[in-house]
């Protein structure tokens, strides 16, 4: 039989909410080391379907060889991207995350190649990763305090020409003007002529609210672009 979850929604809320206190990328990092264990089961208490929205995304346009495609899955947490995106067929996964809890539970997993501790913002990713991945992936990580929006240029840079970049964010009132400043980035990236947007998917049951001011659902957006050839 399966274990039936121990955390209610609103055990999840206060855990939720204990993070807000974190400023930086770094103490948000050491919460998530304490989540860890809990994560995925609280995840589904939320309602958390970002992993699976994203997969989707990337799956309805992905036309080459997914058992042969490499995807690089940042801020991969305990890897339920990749869970989700093996459903869908792809075979191989990178990941990379500032939590060595939430790494330990994406080595678990059995699904990634490799696995790298790295704080974005803080480092960059590996020089020699330059044009390399065929997607690259970050869901549930681009907000205030955690991954910097000047990060999506290294996610850029990392993807093979021609590949997909596929990227998530919260639309709901305290992460607007993350959200704001995120599209201004990938709209002058455009502009730079580093990519073109394939699609943007506004998502209004997104997970369920924590804050106090907001009930129900929030919303939130799948970005899915695409690395224009050299
Ligand atoms: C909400 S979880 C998302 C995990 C996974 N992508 C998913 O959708 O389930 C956010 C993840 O981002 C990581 N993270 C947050 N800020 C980071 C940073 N600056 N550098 C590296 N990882 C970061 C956290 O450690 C955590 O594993």
């Amino acid at each position: 039989m399966m274990s039936a979850a121990t955390n209610t929604f609103e055990s999840v809320k206060a855990v939720i909410l204990s993070a807000h206190k974190s400023t930086t990328s770094r103490d948000k990092v050491n919460f998530y080391n304490s989540w860890a264990e809990n994560y995925d089961q609280d995840v589904t208490v939320l309602d958390y379907r970002a992993p699976s929205l994203a997969a989707n995304s990337i799956s309805s346009h992905f036309s080459g060889s997914r058992e042969a495609a490499v995807v690089l899955d940042v801020a991969c947490g305990t890897g339920l991207v990749a869970k989700q995106m093996k459903r869908l067929g792809f075979g191989h996964f990178v990941g990379v995350d500032g939590s060595e809890a939430m790494l330990d539970l994406a080595r678990d997993s059995g699904l990634y190649q490799d696995l790298k501790l790295s704080m974005l913002g803080e480092e960059t990713l590996p020089v020699q990763w330059a044009d390399s991945f065929d997607v690259v992936v970050i869901v549930g990580a681009l907000s205030a305090g955690q991954v910097p929006v000047a990060v999506v240029r290294e996610l850029c840079k990392s993807t093979k020409p021609g590949g997909y970049i596929c990227m998530t964010t919260r639309s709901n009132r305290d992460n607007l003007e993350y959200k704001g400043a995120l599209e201004r980035e990938l709209k002058q990236m455009e502009e730079e002529g580093l990519w073109s947007c394939v699609e943007v998917t506004e998502v209004e049951d997104w997970e369920r609210a924590v804050s106090e001011q907001e009930d129900g659902y929030i919303s939130g957006a799948v970005y899915l672009y695409k690395k224009l050839q050299l």
